[in-house]
This record gives C-alpha cells, sequence and structure tokens, in this order.
C-alpha cells in the first residue's frame, strides 16, 4: 500500500464540520482558544498576544495547503458559522506510513465529546483515504483530558517519553504516547 496524499479536504460528522481555515477565521480562532492561557497550557505554542499573531498563523496553514501533504482542519460546529478549535497531522514520516496527530478546542466547548469525535473522523481518513498504517499522538502526563481523547478514539498507550522538555513554569513535562494501527480499525 502506499501513501496517497490529497491534502486537507472537508469531513463531515454528525455534529461537525472539519474544514479548510480561512483568513475570516482569525478572530474567532484568537477569541475562543490561541489567546486563552488555559488552552495552551500543554501546548508548544501560544497564547497569542494579538489577532494579527493568529492571522499570521492561518496565513501559513493556507499556503500550505497548496501542497498535497498538509492536514490542517478548522472545527466547526454544524448549523454555527465558527470554529471552536483545530485538529492537525503535526509530523509525517511517510516512508514508515506513520503520523502524529494533535488538537485543541476553545474552553467553552471542553466536556462535549467534540475532540473525540473529530479524532475518530480524521483517523478515519489517514487510514483509508491516504493509506497511513500507523498514526500516534502524544500528550503531557498532566493533560488526562487529552489522553482521555485518545483512548475514547480507539488509540492504545505504547510507552512514556522522560524529559521530553520544558513546561512555560520551567518544569520538565514526560510525554504518553499512543498510537492507533490501520488493522485496529
Ligand atoms: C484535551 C482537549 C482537546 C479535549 O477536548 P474535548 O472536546 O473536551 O474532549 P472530549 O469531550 O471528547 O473528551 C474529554 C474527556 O476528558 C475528560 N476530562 C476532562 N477534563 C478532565 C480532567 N481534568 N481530568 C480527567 N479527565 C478529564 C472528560 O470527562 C472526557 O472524558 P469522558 O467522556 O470519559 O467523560 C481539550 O481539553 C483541549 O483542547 N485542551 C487544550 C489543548 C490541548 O491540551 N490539546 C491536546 C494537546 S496533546
Amino acid at each position: 500500500m502506499l501513501i496517497r496524499h490529497q491534502g486537507t479536504n472537508t469531513i463531515e460528522t454528525m455534529r461537525l464540520v472539519l474544514r479548510r481555515f480561512k483568513l475570516e477565521d482569525a478572530e474567532d480562532m484568537f477569541y475562543n482558544w490561541a489567546s486563552d492561557p488555559e488552552v495552551c497550557k500543554f501546548l508548544l505554542w501560544g497564547p497569542h498576544n494579538e489577532v494579527e499573531v493568529t492571522r499570521k498563523r492561518i496565513k501559513n496553514w493556507i499556503s500550505n495547503y497548496e501542497m498535497n501533504n498538509s492536514y490542517v482542519w478548522a472545527i466547526e460546529l454544524k448549523g454555527r458559522n465558527m470554529v471552536v478549535g483545530s485538529i492537525s497531522v503535526e509530523i509525517t514520516n511517510d516512508s514508515s506510513m506513520t503520523c502524529e496527530v494533535g488538537y485543541c478546542i476553545g474552553k467553552l466547548y471542553w466536556s462535549r465529546g467534540i475532540m473525540t469525535e473529530a479524532l475518530r473522523a480524521i483517523l478515519h481518513y489517514l487510514f483509508y483515504e491516504i493509506g497511513y498504517q500507523r498514526i500516534l499522538a502524544k500528550h503531557d502526563i498532566l493533560n488526562v483530558a487529552s489522553g482521555r481523547v485518545m483512548q475514547k478514539a480507539g488509540m492504545h498507550f505504547i510507552k512514556f517519553e522522560y524529559h521530553v522538555g520544558l513546561r512555560r513554569d520551567g518544569s520538565y513535562y514526560d510525554l504518553a504516547v499512543y498510537m492507533k494501527n490501520y488493522t485496529d480499525e
């Protein structure tokens, strides 16, 4: 089997539309999650201090959409013309048919099963449409909610990675690594 890149195509689930970012999403992204220190607590980026930073980030994603191996979805709730989060492929290793995904969503929308629904949908897309054989996701061990999302999407824990880097508060973080195989689907 080969990887057949198709880029960030729109995916619909029961409650969500996963679609490409548009420049007009900058305000919603900034106010819903990118400027929130709590959302960014376990992330390597952010929080953005002004909407222009968010706009630049989106511009960059939009230009990357021209390459068909770029996967960054805006998460929109059906019937509401607003993005509430994002889900993306962070790292690819096509020669080993493996990629790694990451995600975040605004605090107002936490614990409604939204990210689990989004993750299930993109895992399906990356396995069946693109041809990846293994998909990884990693979370700071203190970020228990993110681990729950991985478990609920059918990923299984494989290992811890210790002392990977420094959190913003100067403490070292350890990662829990999860994986799902094509054959687990
Ligand atoms: C992690 C995150 C993506 C979860 O998104 P979500 O849409 O709230 O996820 P879901 O509702 O699908 O599932 C969350 C699960 O975690 C549980 N949970 C939430 N907060 C928790 C906490 N502090 N401790 C333990 N479990 C927690 C919820 O109860 C739910 O599990 P359940 O369905 O078994 O009850 C969201 O909190 C977020 O964006 N956080 C900030 C960014 C981030 O950390 N991204 C991931 C980086 S690895």
